[in-house]
């Protein structure tokens, strides 16, 4: 496994990516919106991974709950798995607890969510992209 990205909910997107930018130097951002998680993200390439600072789309979006309850900050880490089907059977022979089943993420990846109490706080994302 690697770290595939680091996530970030915000209030406003062009407002935060403006500072990232500053900030840390980076030049290249992409953005996208995925809709089914009901996000629109700004993808910050560094040299090793990447950044992905999000706000949400729609009043029913998590991360619009996110950042009602809990404010901006770091929302989950994205552990990158060559056979996500595979490594999620494996986890849950460990009763590890996750947040929905495996789906379609952002540009072809399949994602899925370890529920946070299975790792002592942190929200995390399992990702794997299409074979190549
Ligand atoms: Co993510």
């Amino acid at each position: 496994m690697k770290i595939n990205h680091v996530a970030i909910a915000v209030n406003n997107l062009d407002e935060a990516v403006k500072e990232y930018q500053n900030v840390l130097g980076v030049k290249e951002v992409e953005f996208e919106t995925v809709e089914t998680e009901g996000v629109r993200v700004a993808i910050l390439h560094l040299e090793n991974s990447r950044i992905e600072l999000m706000e949400p789309t729609k009043e029913t979006s998590p991360i619009k709950k996110f950042l009602d309850t809990r404010g901006e900050g770091l929302h989950h880490i994205a552990l990158e798995t060559g056979e996500i089907e595979g490594e999620v059977n494996r986890m849950k022979g460990t009763g590890t607890r996750f947040l929905g089943e495996v789906r379609p993420g952002s540009g072809g990846t399949k994602i899925t969510f370890i529920h946070p109490k299975s790792l002592h706080g942190v929200l995390t994302e399992l990702c794997s992209h299409p074979k190549k």
